[in-house]
């Protein structure tokens, strides 16, 4: 098995939302313990701006350069197109994905790569595979104490869903701007329900192994 862990928090190995998706990465490798983890750091500059050439084959008919933002994205979509699992860390930035995310969606969104358009609209042309959003927030955006809207889970949904990885699962560690004793609360509660998936997930792996 191949994972891929894509890592989007400037804050690098302080961040809490890489905390959350190494937490998954560790559950993922009980369950396969030889399973290969690529780590791809975005944030902090990881992945440059689309180029021009990359903005004008996205609305032509073919690819005007193999260059530039095309080879940076060859070199993702290949990332993505050879893992069994997605690890997405990432922080809400301004109600939705930081920038740095962004900017790979940017590359592995990519006309007659990663989708088609035609009269029906957009079709996805990836396999669907396993995805995993471990997601930080300095405030609450879901449930009874949410006071801020969620433009983050629903654009992830989408977009991802755009290229064909369709249901992706969402772990949160929220309201890490209320102090400590907030932060400790959230993460217990995620611990709970990691493990509570996990369990369920490494039975349900098994039971299809075994056939
Ligand atoms: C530029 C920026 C924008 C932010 N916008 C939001 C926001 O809209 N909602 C929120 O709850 N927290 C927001 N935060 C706070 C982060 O989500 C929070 O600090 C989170 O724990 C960071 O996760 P990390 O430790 O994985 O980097 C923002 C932080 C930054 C730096």
């Amino acid at each position: 098995m191949k994972i891929l862990h894509v890592s989007c928090s400037p804050r690098g190995h302080a961040s809490e939302s890489h905390r959350l998706a190494r937490k998954i990465v560790g559950y993922l490798l009980e369950g396969d313990p030889n399973a290969e983890v690529v780590d791809r750091v975005v944030a902090g500059g990881g992945i440059p701006p689309v180029d021009e050439d990359y903005a004008t084959s996205q609305q032509a008919a073919e690819d005007v350069s193999r260059e530039g933002s095309a080879r940076v994205s060859d070199e993702l979509i290949g990332e993505l197109e050879s893992a069994d699992v997605l690890v997405i860390g990432t922080p809400m930035h301004n109600y939705t994905v930081p920038s740095a995310l962004k900017l790979w969606i940017d590359h592995i969104a990519r006309v007659r790569r990663t989708f088609n358009v035609g009269p029906e609209g957009k079709t996805a042309l990836l396999r669907d595979r396993q995805v995993f959003v471990a997601v930080a927030s300095g405030g609450r955006f879901s449930g009874e104490r949410a006071r801020q809207p969620d433009f983050l889970t629903p654009y992830l949904t989408a977009i991802l869903g755009m290229i064909g990885l369709h249901d992706p699962t969402f772990f949160s560690i929220q309201g890490t701007a209320f102090g400590p004793e907030a932060v400790a609360e959230a993460r217990g509660r995620t611990d709970r329900a990691l493990q509570e998936y996990f369990s369920r997930y490494t039975v349900a792996t098994r039971q299809h192994a075994d056939g």
